[in-house]
């Protein structure tokens, strides 16, 4: 199996077709966008953190039984996985007040909640991704109610096992966001990545802030937060 042509260039990863059709190869950027793509910048050393700690992380779901798109890691920035067609849904659990939530319900951030909560965004750049609810997304032939369904249970158990996960390294997974692909068979997929730019990490003793709103919101010490994030997951 090798690298073919570039299919796509996201803001933060290329994807490579490969000589087999069922397989892509994604490679990590360092470049980073926030706000709709109108901040740019460079977190220096993020492409290989994000790959290695999605990778890692994808490999202890399939141990937990969540289907996911990861096959192998080709090097620190390249991984093989399986070629998907992305549902055009942001799925976004929260286990405490963060980020849009804190401003759009005019709370603080810091709030644990009772039990975890799901929204949907709809990816369409054009539209600036906005919320969507399940009804909607099914009426406009985004995904069928079997599929939203299955996304909601595997988003939540997804959420089980990451909020563990990251107790033990004194890390608090305060919220996050996936993608799920579909395979040719119409199966469902944990697809895209998990990493700092994906969730939201607070150290759990300080609640010092370990993900990407430090870039988001110009705080500094931006590449020290994901170097430690990758310290924790992996003692390096
Ligand atoms: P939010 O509070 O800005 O809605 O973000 C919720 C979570 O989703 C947070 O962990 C960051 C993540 N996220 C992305 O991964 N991509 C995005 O485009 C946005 C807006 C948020
Ligand atoms: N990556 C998204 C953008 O470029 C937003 C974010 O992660 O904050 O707008």
């Amino acid at each position: 199996m090798e690298k073919t042509v570039q299919l796509y260039e996201g803001k933060a990863k290329k994807v490579f077709a490969t000589t087999d059709p069922a397989l892509v190869i994604v490679s990590y950027k360092d470049d980073a966008t926030a706000l709709d793509g109108l901040k740019k910048g460079t977190i220096v050393g993020k492409g290989a953190i994000n790959n290695r700690m999605s990778n890692h992380i994808m490999q202890l779901l399939e141990k937990q039984g969540v289907p996911t798109h990861f096959v192998a890691e080709i090097n620190d920035r390249e991984t093989v996985v399986k070629k998907v067609s992305i549902v055009p849904l942001e799925v976004i659990i929260r286990n405490i007040s963060a980020g849009s939530f804190a401003k759009r319900y005019g709370v603080e951030e810091g709030i644990v909640f009772s039990e975890p909560t799901i929204e949907f965004s709809y990816k369409n750049d054009d539209l600036h991704d906005p919320l969507i609810n399940d009804y909607h997304a099914i009426a406009l032939g985004l995904a069928t109610r079997e599929e939203i369904e299955t996304i909601k249970k595997m988003a939540f158990k997804v959420n089980e096992v990451m909020k563990e996960y990251f107790k033990g390294l004194g890390v608090t997974l305060v919220d996050f966001k996936l993608e799920f692909g579909r395979l040719d068979d119409g199966s469902i997929v944990l697809a895209d990545e998990i990493s700092p730019d994906t969730c939201r990490f607070w150290d759990s003793k300080t609640n010092e802030k370990l993900d990407k709103d430090r870039f988001r919101r110009d705080m500094g010490g931006v590449e020290d937060a994901y170097k430690e994030m990758m310290r924790r997951v992996f003692g390096e």
